[in-house]
């Protein structure tokens, strides 16, 4: 080829490259993600990588994203955007992979419906979803909504991090609800790394802008013991095992390992302290530690935190941002002695009533983004998007459930509260981006 040709023939393949491209905004950080024993996630390219976001539950009687019956996936998506937000922990329960594997495959929209809502609402609440998503069928199975909700989000520039909140599908957490331990009533552990593994390979394959993972929500106690010695040896047992299988079926995903007591402690890992059993029963006198360095997935690993304000908090700032740090945000202090090993910390949950008050009630909020300020964590994400909930079981069952926590009204079709945006959503972004 001459050399006029060589230049036309890759100008050519550069008008290719660039139209073939998806359209939407790009991902802000490349992916895959790694960590690299510092308090931070790195992006592809090494860059520092901040997550802000919020959640959208799909685990759930339905068990498929929350809300479609009032909008279109697309709809949402633009509102997550407009709100500045760069990721969606996306919930599943792994009795919808049990279904798969158990009870005949993947089940339809329509039979998904029936089954949580009754036939008489089930039919209903279908041909809203479909009347807003016409891309669905009465036949459209739940992962293939899932696929759906990821594929959107993915062309709207937003990660997702997929979070097991449950085992059985229904709202999380009690100490009774049999979700809360391995081996609790609904807590079958090889069920639930079976779907990790399943889940883990099928987003791996079909999600491309599928970040993390998060292997359980809230592990807690059971109210009487059922299950698994409630203790941290039995956490690493069973956590590294199913790290394991999710880093062979996604190896480029980044595991995040959440913590005990509703996930608001963690800080053994991050000291390298020994993980012990507890006397008198099955893990009596055994003893680890969680060694990163010994692990396959060493440079994937991420931890999590919660907080929440149920002690409806007037702390100081500075008592409120102590508890953090004991709780695991440590972590982020490589100059503490304490701090053995440093991993990015990740708050996957934090929120309150977006009424329009509740912002200032107390001095949750305020410093909550004060401490964002202070440390530039790795990110959060706030509970929760969703307006309303197909069906919601707390002491009863209820269907069309209003969400008053939500960041959209009850029909999705606006933001519930902008003072409390204003005031807590967009500061906490500011805070952790700027
Ligand atoms: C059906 O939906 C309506 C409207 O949301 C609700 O009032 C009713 O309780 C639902 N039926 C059942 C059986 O839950
Ligand atoms: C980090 O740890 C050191 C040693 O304990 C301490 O002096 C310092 O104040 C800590 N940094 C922050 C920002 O808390
Ligand atoms: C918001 O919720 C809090 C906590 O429930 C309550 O104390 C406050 O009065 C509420 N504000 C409004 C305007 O209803």
């Amino acid at each position: 080829m001459t050399n006029d040709l060589k230049v036309l023939f890759s100008f050519l393949l550069f008008v290719i490259a660039v139209s073939a491209t998806p359209r939407g905004p790009k991902l802000p950080f490349k992916l895959p993600f790694h960590t690299d024993g510092s308090p931070h996630i790195r992006s592809a390219h090494g860059d520092i990588v901040r997550l802000v976001g919020t959640n959208w539950p799909g685990h759930q009687e339905a068990m498929i994203p929350e809300g479609l019956q009032y909008s279109s996936i697309k709809d949402i998506v633009s509102k997550i955007r407009g709100l500045e937000l760069n990721v969606v922990r996306l919930t599943y329960a792994t009795e919808m992979v049990d279904d798969i594997f158990d009870n005949g495959g993947d089940v339809t929209l329509k039979d998904t419906l029936n089954n949580a809502l009754g036939t008489a609402n089930g039919t209903i609440i279908l041909n809203q979803i479909l009347k807003k998503n016409p891309q669905f069928s009465p036949k459209t199975k739940r992962l293939d909504v899932f696929d759906a909700v990821a594929n959107e989000l993915a062309s709207q520039g937003i990660y997702v991090h997929l979070d097991n909140h449950v085992s059985k599908a229904i709202w999380c957490c009690g100490g009774s609800d049999g979700n809360a331990w391995f081996g609790d009533t609904h807590f079958d552990v090889s069920k639930w790394i079976r779907g990790w593994k399943y889940i883990a390979r099928h987003g791996a394959k079909h999600w491309p802008s599928l970040s993390s993972i998060s292997f359980r929500n809230e592990l807690r106690k059971p109210d009487v013991d059922r299950g698994d010695p409630y203790d941290w040896y039995t956490w690493y047992t069973h956590m590294t095992e199913a790290a394991a299988a999710v880093h062979s079926a996604a190896p480029n995903v980044l595991l995040v390992f959440s913590g005990l007591d509703y996930d608001t402690k963690i800080s053994p890992i991050i000291k390298g302290l020994p993980l012990t059993g507890t006397s008198g029963t099955s893990s009596a006198g055994k003893s680890v530690v969680f060694q990163p360095s010994t692990l396959p997935y060493a440079n994937r690993i991420v931890l999590e935190l919660h907080k929440y304000d149920f002690e409806n908090t007037h702390a100081s700032c500075e008592d409120f941002g102590n508890s953090l740090y004991n709780a695991g945000y440590s972590s982020l202090n490589t100059t503490d002695p304490a701090t053995k090993y440093s991993f990015p910390v990740l708050l996957t949950e934090w929120g309150f009533i977006q009424n329009g008050t509740y912002w200032r009630d107390t001095t949750y909020n305020k410093c909550l983004i004060a401490f964002m300020e202070k440390w530039k964590p790795s990110g959060w994400m706030q509970w929760e998007l969703a307006g309303s909930f197909y069906v919601q079981t707390r002491a009863t069952t209820v269907q069309d459930a209003d969400e008053t926590w939500g960041l959209l009204t009850h029909d999705w079709s606006a933001i519930r509260s902008q003072v409390t945006v204003d005031e807590s959503l967009s500061k906490m972004v500011d805070a952790t981006l700027r």
